[in-house]
């Protein structure tokens, strides 16, 4: 198993200190993955057990894995993000009240900043035949604001990626090597747009059959 150094955790924990994010959930699996999944950031659910993708959204991406015969065990899952981004909103009762409760969000281009170090040591250090973005905050993280997922999903990319430029704290250079990235839908896409789903399946199909070819 990979685990980032407490002192990159600590780094992270306190750069994004005063933002509306709570917890922090370690990225999760082996040192040489089949594949690097890169999600967006933690749920409610995700905070409760320190388990990256174990929602809703979880389920919906464990049965992808499936599809091309692999288990949680053989992937490494983290995110852009490592806290939960949260807005307090309304709920209503059953009996007509309301009560305050926290919702997720994505994350803010600042608090994506505030945790790029983490995802840059993940980067850097881990061993992945092949990374998966999931939706397009990964995606972007990696690749740009102008990287779309309606646009780039399903294909093989061999690109630079974004690292972030300490200096400046604001931007990112590109890396001197090159990454293999296939990007795909975020599985949670499929709730509100089921229209995706076809192209979500054969996203899925179509990693499993690059990293067959690939040996
Ligand atoms: N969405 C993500 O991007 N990551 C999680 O861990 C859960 C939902």
């Amino acid at each position: 198993m990979f685990r980032i150094p407490e002192s990159i955790a600590k780094l992270g924990k306190e750069r994004i200190k005063g933002f509306p994010v709570e917890g922090f959930v370690y990225g999760e699996g082996p040192q040489k993955p089949e594949l690097m999944l890169i999600g967006e950031a933690p749920g409610e659910f995700e905070l409760v057990d320190g388990i990256p993708f174990i929602g809703r959204a979880g389920k919906e991406l464990m049965k992808s894995l499936a599809t091309i015969g692999l288990t949680r065990e053989n992937v490494y899952i983290t995110s852009a993000v490592r806290s939960r981004p949260y807005r307090w909103g309304t709920k209503k009762e059953r009996d007509g009240t309301t009560t305050e409760r926290k919702y997720n969000r994505p994350p803010t281009q600042k608090e994506i900043l505030a945790h790029a170090p983490v995802l840059d040591y993940e980067l850097a250090n881990l061993e992945p035949r092949l990374i998966v973005t999931l939706g397009n905050v990964g995606l972007q993280r990696l690749l740009g604001k102008e990287a779309k997922v309606t646009e780039l999903h399903g294909q093989l990319l061999e690109r630079p990626i974004q690292y972030l430029n300490e200096l400046e704290d604001t931007t990112f250079n590109w890396t001197q090597e090159t990454y293999r990235i296939v990007p795909t839908f975020h599985p949670a896409s499929v709730f509100y747009r089921p229209s995706h789903r076809p192209s979500l399946d054969a996203d899925w199909l179509e990693i499993g059959r690059i990293l067959g070819e690939m040996g």
